[in-house]
């Protein structure tokens, strides 16, 4: 049975809506993104099928339509998703990255894809330093966590590349096809903050 957690995050507290890295643009998503969103997946997909669990089936752009409607509503003032794009500073997709209050305090999870043809560039890494960056610094947050499957290399180069320690390799529910069904949990904490005692 899942348990449902208390937010990490206060009402109001949030990442800002907008990062700007070199070269790279992380915006909240917006209306006008959609076609580029659901072609990005589209095009995607042999890539983001084995491991993304919302992507079993080909996606509709009616499903897209939803989800960047919830995007729009969910902003600032609640807990829950707060979902990114990244672009290029041409306004070219390249991948995805959000920030989840699902792992109750004082913990944020982090999770992210890359678009098919802008992968192994350092998209993804820099855009998971600047929002872990982010996310420690938030009031309540002294740990992000990025989880993945034993068996998503490239996933857990992401984390390791970053400094994340992995805490533990568990069994965790097989989602996607290519998973091991054995699940990574790589965490990094706030300079400086203590472990907790149970
Ligand atoms: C997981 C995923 C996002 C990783 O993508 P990626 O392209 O490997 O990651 P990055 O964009 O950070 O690129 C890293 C590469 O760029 C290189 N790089 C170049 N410039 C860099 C820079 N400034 N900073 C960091 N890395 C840089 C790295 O050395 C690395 O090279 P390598 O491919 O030779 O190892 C991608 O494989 C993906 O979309 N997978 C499917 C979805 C998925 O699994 N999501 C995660 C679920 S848990």
């Amino acid at each position: 049975m899942d348990v449902e957690l208390s937010p990490a995050l206060a009402p109001g507290v949030c990442p800002p809506q907008r990062i700007d890295l070199e070269g790279l643009v992380i915006r909240r998503w917006q209306p006008e993104d959609l076609m580029a969103r659901f072609e990005a997946i589209a095009t995607s997909y042999d890539h983001l099928h084995p491991w993304m669990d919302w992507l079993t089936e080909p996606i509709t752009l009616e499903q897209q339509r939803v989800f960047g409607e919830a995007a729009a509503r969910g902003w600032p003032t609640t807990g829950g998703g707060f979902n990114y794009g990244i672009f290029d500073t041409d306004g070219t997709l390249l991948g995805s990255i959000g920030m989840s209050d699902c792992l109750g305090p004082p913990a944020v999870e982090i999770g992210y894809w890359c678009h098919v043809h802008h992968t192994g560039r350092g998209v993804i890494t820099r855009s998971a330093a600047a929002l872990t960056r982010i996310a420690l610094a938030l009031p309540g947050i002294d740990r992000v966590e990025i989880h993945c499957d034993a068996a998503n290399l490239r996933s857990a180069a992401v984390a390791q590349r970053l400094g994340y320690h992995l805490d533990r390799i568990a069994p965790r529910e097989k989602r996607t096809p290519a998973e091991s069904g054995r699940g990574m949990f790589w965490v990094k904490k706030q300079a400086g903050s203590r472990p907790r005692i149970a």
